[in-house]
């Protein structure tokens, strides 16, 4: 089973563009309490490399690319995203590293929680001790 789920987010195409949203309806599991967006991201950049205890995130590749790795303490896995019309629905208590940003990328979040760094799990054997109690 994937550790993560891609949710294909309604999308409006006609001669214009692509409108493509996200509201708080059945196909999302949770409630947007915040967004978040990572843009003018440097090559090489690394980001993430944490777990949150509780918070729930869909992540969503606006613009350009960048693969997230994926770790629930027993299995990995690895995504590419690149489809603005596609968002990764990431649970809590998943570790998470985001890298290879194409120029130009810009990563939006949605978040079920408000900023709280007591959330987060910054350390890898701390996030394994964590998932295996
Ligand atoms: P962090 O979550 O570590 O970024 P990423 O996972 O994308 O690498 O956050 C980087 C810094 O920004 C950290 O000091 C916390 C702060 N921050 C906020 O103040 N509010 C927010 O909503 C987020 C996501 C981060």
């Amino acid at each position: 089973m994937s550790i993560a789920k891609l949710l294909n987010l309604k999308t409006i195409q006609d001669s214009r563009g692509n409108l493509t949203f996200i509201q708080n309806d059945s196909i999302l599991n949770f409630e947007i309490k915040r967004v978040y967006y990572l843009h003018d991201i440097p090559f090489k950049s690394e980001r993430g490399g944490h777990a949150h205890k509780n918070l729930q995130q869909l992540i969503i590749p606006l613009s350009g690319s960048f693969n997230i790795y994926l770790n629930n303490g027993f299995s990995e896995e690895t995504f590419f995203m690149s489809d603005p019309t596609k968002g990764l629905f990431v649970n809590n208590l998943v570790w998470r590293e985001m890298r290879n940003f194409s120029s130009g990328s810009v990563c939006l979040v949605l978040a079920s929680e408000l900023y709280y760094e007591e959330d987060y799990i910054r350390d890898f054997d701390e996030f394994i001790k964590y998932v295996s109690k």
